[in-house]
């Protein structure tokens, strides 16, 4: 078993399953042009946020890490007419990156990125009464991940599906005394994850083009 093979099953399944597209394919030209690093979900799994979206039937959306805006442009795109969503991004020239693919992808009326550290992004919306979102997908640094779990709860509502990335980390998480801090904030947020009251979560490993990661999913009771 080895990331070749998972990439060339993750090739076939492109080809099964994702239609060629020009705003997703450019959004991913000008990302990798403008220099960003190439961390965003992978096609089959943005397909599968959207589907989420649908299921859930989220008219309201957030997202924590916004990259290039290629999760975004999935998501944003199962939204209903009148679907709003916001992704936060601490990095100025990711977010005009995501701001131009975003728009190139015909959602900018859709989508607003919020420029900032989220814990303080997120810190301002609870202060102005933002959500609840239906939706929440957590994506950002990975140390700051049981933070953003605090506040994506408090920005919920009973049904709210919570999503987060990276909770796996090619095996890694399950080292108990990892020194890598990506790993450590990871674990943090699992066990927080597990322990919080009013929660129903769970974690499903992937293997793919990205390599071995897994995805978290919690619905607020
Ligand atoms: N969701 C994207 C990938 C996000 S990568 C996709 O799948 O397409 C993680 C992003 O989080 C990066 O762009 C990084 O700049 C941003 N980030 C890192 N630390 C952050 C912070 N403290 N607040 C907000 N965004 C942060
Ligand atoms: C990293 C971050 C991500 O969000 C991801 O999907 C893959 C890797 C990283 O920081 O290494
Ligand atoms: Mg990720």
């Amino acid at each position: 078993m080895s990331k070749e093979l998972w990439t060339n099953v993750d090739d076939y399944l492109e080809q099964l399953f994702i239609e060629d597209d020009k705003a997703l394919r450019s959004a991913q030209d000008r990302s990798r042009e403008e220099g960003l690093p190439s961390i965003s979900v992978s096609p089959v799994q943005g397909k599968f946020l959207m589907l989420l979206v649908g299921l859930v039937g989220a008219e309201r959306v957030l997202e924590i890490g916004t990259l290039g805006g290629y999760s975004t442009i999935w998501m944003a795109r199962a939204l209903p007419p009148s679907g709003k969503m916001i992704t936060l991004e601490s990095s100025p020239h990711h977010a005009r990156v995501a701001a131009a693919n975003i728009d190139a992808a015909g959602l900018s009326e859709r989508v607003e990125i919020k420029v900032g550290r989220a814990v303080e992004t997120l810190a301002i919306m609870a202060g102005e009464g933002a959500g609840p979102f239906d939706l929440i997908f957590i994506d950002a640094d990975k140390p700051g991940y049981a933070d953003y779990l605090d506040w994506s709860l408090k920005l919920s509502r009973p049904g709210t599906l919570i999503v987060a990335d990276n909770v796996v980390r090619n095996g890694a998480v399950a080292e108990v005394d990892s020194a890598d801090e990506n790993v450590r904030g990871v674990r943090e947020f699992n066990k927080l994850l597990s322990e919080t009251d009013g929660i129903d979560a769970t974690v499903l490993q992937t293997v793919g083009a990205k390599g071995y990661d897994g995805m978290a999913f919690a619905v607020v009771r």
